[in-house]
């Protein structure tokens, strides 16, 4: 079966985490400084705290917010659902704006209307890799004095008039599972254009451990002390994870320029075919596509699906609306209240779209797509 995504291994990524195997350190040592530091500034030089998945650093950002009881999310349903959940375990309240019909990203007329005092985040997703439109979504945060988060878990090499994903939101946060645009085996990282609330993540991720002597309010243990003023958990990455997120940094434009490839290509083919709908692209963003989502109109999605996957294609859906999830159906969110996204989803197709796919393999999808459409 052809996945619809992959991690691309080579061997300098192999000799980067061998090489880690051998030394000293294999958690919290110099290769997590330094993957830290370079994810920092591929994110446009804030300060980026590593993680052990995307949905950790969306624990650890929400953490660090202090979000609890009485607090609102607005964010959108068309994503994984931890970009919701993460603020619904800390016991905030979730409140799901729509997304736009076209690009299927979070719209901010809808989360204009969501907003109030209670608000502290608008949590976007820029969803397939295409950023979400910040300029716009940021004056509606400040003005209820909440702060913006991007879960960029699929858009990390991407750019927004000519800012790049990492500085777009207050917060951002990303995921190098295997499938996303770089990967650590399983991995995330948190970033702050605030450096008190990266410090707070940091302490947050390293369970609540502070070893800051101006800070002390045990004054004269000794020079072991460390202490805790707040409840963490242990998120660290490892050192032979970031080692291996280092080597693959340095691939990530190269990734950046075959997903566009491979995307292209399937936009040229598929615009003309009847039955189908391409994904759409505003002018000002460089995305860094992480998924293909076709629309299959018609009604015919659950067949097309159910079809390429006999074919050998290992098509998938991204995604079932968030509050469509029994947990949030439980507790009285009701289908119906965003139309877009319902009706996005129940079009929605991935594609395999991953680097090191092949063009005849791109070809092969086609064809496979449009024999079972046409
Ligand atoms: C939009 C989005 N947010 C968060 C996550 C969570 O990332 P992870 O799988 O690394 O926990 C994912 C991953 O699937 C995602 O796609």
């Amino acid at each position: 079966m052809l996945p619809y995504g992959r991690q691309s291994i080579d061997e300098d990524d192999v000799d980067a985490v061998a090489s880690v195997l051998r030394s000293d350190w294999l958690t919290t040592g110099p290769a997590v400084d330094a993957f830290e530091k370079a994810v920092g500034e591929a994110a446009g030089g804030h300060r980026a705290v590593s993680a052990t998945s995307g949905t950790a650093a969306l624990h650890i950002a929400y953490s660090a917010l202090r979000l609890g009881p009485g607090d609102q999310v607005v964010t959108t349903p068309m994503t994984f659902v931890a970009t919701a959940s993460c603020a619904s375990i800390l016991g905030a309240e979730v409140v799901f704006a729509d997304v736009e019909e076209d690009t299927a990203l979070l719209d901010p007329s809808a989360v204009d209307m969501a907003v109030n005092e209670r608000t502290r985040v608008v949590a976007a997703v820029d969803y397939a890799g295409h950023p979400a439109d910040y300029d716009a979504l940021q004056p509606i945060a400040d003005r209820v004095g909440a702060l913006t988060l991007d879960d960029a878990a699929h858009s990390i090499g991407g750019s927004y008039r000519g800012r790049p994903v990492g500085s777009l939101a207050d917060i951002s946060t990303l995921s190098f599972f295997p499938t996303k645009n770089l990967t650590t085996a399983e991995g995330g990282a948190a970033v702050f254009r605030d450096p008190d609330l990266a410090k707070r993540a940091h302490e947050f991720h390293f369970i609540g451990l502070m070893r800051d002597a101006e800070r002390f309010e045990l004054t004269d243990e000794g020079p072991w002390h460390q202490e805790v003023h707040e409840f963490g958990l242990n998120y660290r990455l490892t050192d032979v994870a970031c080692a291996l997120g280092l080597s693959q940094l340095r691939r990530l434009e190269q990734f950046k320029q075959r997903r566009a490839e491979i995307t292209a290509r399937y936009n040229e083919a598929l615009a003309t075919v009847a039955g189908l709908r391409t994904p759409t692209q505003r002018e000002d963003v460089d995305p860094a596509w992480h998924l293909y989502p076709v629309r299959v109109l018609d009604g015919r999605r659950r067949e097309v699906f159910e079809k390429m996957r006999e074919r050998g294609i290992g098509v998938q859906v991204n995604y079932i609306p968030v509050y469509w999830h029994p947990v949030y159906a439980r507790a009285g969110y009701r289908r119906g209240m965003c139309p877009n996204a319902e009706a996005f989803y129940a079009e929605q197709l991935s594609l395999p779209l991953f680097p090191d796919l092949t063009d005849a393999q791109v070809d092969q999808v086609i064809e496979t797509l449009s024999e079972i459409v046409g």
